[in-house]
């Protein structure tokens, strides 16, 4: 495997990343990802080195996939769950990722509710630091994945049309894609109800539209976002019944479309809210690669960092 410095330290978002550290990235996954296609799906790239996953909340996707990235790697793995940890007890973060690197540890992934956690680790602790989601600021591998699934079904991302339709006001997921598209080449446009599309947005370099309809003429692709029903304190919705009959991504509604779209969504899906099964399940859904592609890119990811460190 050829080896290629990335500009960077720690992974903490995609704001960070230059077009290049995109490209090797990238680069690397596609290599990785053939080995993933493989009867033995292991290298032994990080056999000296230790990784935590560290999720002071729940996931699925993200969690699991760091882990058979790192298994993948021949890395050693801890995880971490806060939930049956000290931190109930009252104990910082600071203080329970010190405890966790006494143990040697070399990588630690976070997943964090506070944005810039990351950030602040990375300040104080003498270990490589990879985001795996903070608050809604960032989820930088969510975002690499997507483009890389993306880059792999068009070949580039120069030009294409890229919708994000949902919950922007509190997603990581569309702040990490809005960086990577717009990084990339491709068009941007973000679309949801008033409610949940943050002022002075466009400063990022995108347009926005509260028109589902005229959204979906215009993309080649749409990043569907799941509502955040833990982050609505407010009354962002009248109802989910009314998010889906404007905003629900359905055949009824692809039909109107003249053109075939691409479909994305980053999981978990409420089925049934902001996409039906009939659409999540169809031909045109590249949901279940991009689960896929998540493992060849947190691979790249840990092993650019932590085989290579800057
Ligand atoms: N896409 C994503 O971050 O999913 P999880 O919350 O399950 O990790």
């Amino acid at each position: 495997m050829a080896r290629s410095q990335l500009s960077v330290k720690h992974l903490l978002g995609i704001k960070e990343l230059q077009v290049s550290d995109i490209e090797i990235i990238f680069q690397t996954a596609a290599q990785f990802k053939t080995v993933l296609e493989r009867s033995i799906k292991k290298v032994p790239s990080l056999k000296e080195i230790t990784v935590v996953n560290l999720f002071f909340e729940s996931s699925t996707r993200t969690r699991v996939s760091f882990e058979l990235a790192a298994k993948r790697l021949s890395a050693e793995l801890i995880n971490f769950s806060a939930s049956t940890s000290s931190v109930k007890k009252g104990e910082t973060l600071l203080d329970t990722v010190q405890n966790i690197l006494a143990m040697k540890v070399d990588v630690v992934v976070i997943r964090h509710p506070s944005p810039g956690a990351p950030h602040f680790l990375s300040t104080r602790i003498p270990a490589i630091i990879i985001n795996a989601g903070d608050g809604a600021h960032e989820h930088p591998t969510q975002a690499l994945l997507d483009c890389f699934t993306l880059q792999q079904k068009f070949g580039t991302l120069k030009g294409l049309k890229v919708a994000i339709i949902g919950d922007i006001l509190h997603s990581r997921v569309a702040l990490s894609n809005i960086w990577a598209l717009t990084k990339l080449g491709a068009q941007v446009r973000l679309c949801g109800p008033s409610t949940l599309l943050p002022p002075y947005i466009e400063s990022l370099g995108v347009t926005t539209s509260y028109e589902l309809m005229d959204t979906l003429q215009w993309c080649d692709v749409a990043n569907v976002l799941r509502i955040q029903h833990e982050r609505q304190k407010g009354n962002y919705l009248p109802s989910l019944r009314e998010y889906h009959q404007y905003f629900g991504i359905t055949p009824e509604v692809l039909e109107k479309v003249r053109h075939p779209i691409t479909i994305l969504h980053p999981g978990p899906i409420n089925r049934g809210v902001e996409i039906s099964s009939e659409v999540a399940d169809g031909p045109h859904s590249l949901i279940l690669d991009q689960v896929l592609n998540g493992v060849a890119i947190r691979m790249a990811v840990l092993y650019l960092l932590a085989a290579n460190p800057s």
